[in-house]
């Protein structure tokens, strides 16, 4: 990794261990209200499908996902069927997922594959998009191939992590949107891991379930059954641009890489794996977190909107550094299902809880504490975006180190 991200992952972590040792976070000046509506309602709903999924660049796929040209992952975000390849130059292409003849999808799930051949009439597509062939052409017609090739959405793979943007129009500069983070998170080094496992979890409106992963102070009572009820309802946040990472603030059996094992050593040699501590944010609907067990496991969460506002699916990518062999593959597993449970089966059944109370109409507002000033911020940024006019404005809105005043 490049010096300079270094040297900002070290200059978190002296300041973490800092904070361990006197048990501080940086406070918002107040508590934020916003309205329960947020959640529930249609307009907005639509709102945030067309101004923000539709605008921003989303990470939609781990590289080692398409590890090998001709790979292929098919998805639909924000009503958008998208086709992430990798071409035969190496290159990881996005797509609309769309024959160009009357729009059938060419490719569903995973897999590899040279060449496209839609399941309707049957024209063939390559890999760069390019249209091949078109069925029965003596009698179809003439067809100038040139003009219709698959439309290509804007695409940047970085730190092993594809960002794609569900506009082919799109002028957004992906590099300043990331402000960075790609730097950092290219400590991970993600392009040599694997995948190891997948699953799709429903869940309540997306940012209900999204929220949660910005959130530590429900940790202790949530989780109070699988992460127990000692563990800290501390974050500490930093803030890269829109993005953000948290630190949990106590050492405890969740600890990702031991923030302690840094104590001691000289700061030139901290080991990068250390350094990487901590839960990452990408704007605006995915979480990293690495954990160790057995191997370094990598847990991608992407929460994706779903049909309607009360709904939305978070898929969980892992990833392990090495691939387990026979002694690390019960504790990858073990890790694996508990992350599901905790996941599965407390912070996704709660969403639909919250939703049902918000959707009634009944609670005008929800609170957000001066401790939560993650979440404080990540709605900050969430508002500017939306009220972005155009993609000008959302590269002037990226390219400040804050965000701008509304
Ligand atoms: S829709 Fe693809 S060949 Fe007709
Ligand atoms: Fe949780």
């Amino acid at each position: 990794m490049r010096e300079e991200h270094r040297q900002t992952l070290v200059h978190t972590a002296r300041d973490m261990l800092a904070r361990l040792d006197n048990n501080t976070i940086d406070l918002a000046p107040d508590i934020l209200s916003l309205a329960a509506s947020l959640y529930s309602d249609q307009s907005r709903f639509e709102q945030e499908n067309m101004q923000l999924f539709r605008r921003v660049p989303l990470m939609l796929a781990a590289s080692c996902e398409l590890p090998e040209p001709g790979h292929y992952k098919a998805l639909e975000v924000a009503g958008v069927p998208v086709l992430l390849v990798r071409s035969a130059d190496g290159q990881a292409r996005a797509f609309l997922n769309s024959c160009t003849h009357r729009g059938s999808q060419l490719a569903e799930g995973c897999g590899k594959a040279a060449r496209f051949t839609c399941p309707y009439h049957g024209w063939t597509f390559n890999n760069t998009g390019q249209l091949l062939g078109v069925a029965s052409q003596a009698s179809y017609g003439d067809v100038n191939k040139a003009e219709l090739g698959l439309v290509s959405l804007p695409a940047l793979e970085s730190a092993g992590l594809i960002w794609v943007v569900l506009n082919p129009a799109s002028t957004l500069d992906i590099h300043s949107f990331l402000h960075g983070v790609d730097g950092l998170l290219a400590g991970f080094d993600l392009e040599h891991w694997q995948p190891y496992h997948q699953c799709t979890l429903p869940g309540a409106n997306w940012k209900l379930a999204f929220d949660a992963h910005m959130d530590f102070y429900h940790l202790p009572v949530l989780h109070r059954d699988t992460f127990g009820p000692t563990i800290s309802n501390l974050a500490q946040y930093y803030f890269h641009g829109p993005h953000q990472r948290l630190g949990l603030m106590s050492a405890n059996s969740v600890e990702q890489d031991g923030l302690h094992s840094l104590r001691g050593l000289p700061e030139q040699e901290w080991p990068t794996n250390a350094l990487l501590f901590g839960e990452w944010i990408v704007f605006p609907n995915v979480s990293l977190n690495c954990f160790v067990a057995g191997e370094r496991i990598m847990v991608i969460s992407q929460v994706i909107p779903g049909d309607t506002p009360d709904s939305s699916l978070t898929i969980q990518t892992y990833l392990t550094e090495n691939k387990p062999d026979a002694d690390s593959e019960p504790k990858v597993r073990e890790l694996v299902d508990f992350i599901q449970r905790v996941v599965g089966e407390e912070d996704l059944p709660m969403s639909r809880k919250q939703q049902v109370a918000l959707s009634s109409g009944l609670l005008p507002q929800v609170q957000f504490g001066r401790n939560e000033v993650g979440l404080q911020t990540y709605y900050h940024w969430l508002e500017q975006a939306l009220a972005a006019a155009d993609d000008a404005e959302l590269n002037q809105l990226f390219s400040a180190a804050e965000p701008l005043s509304a």
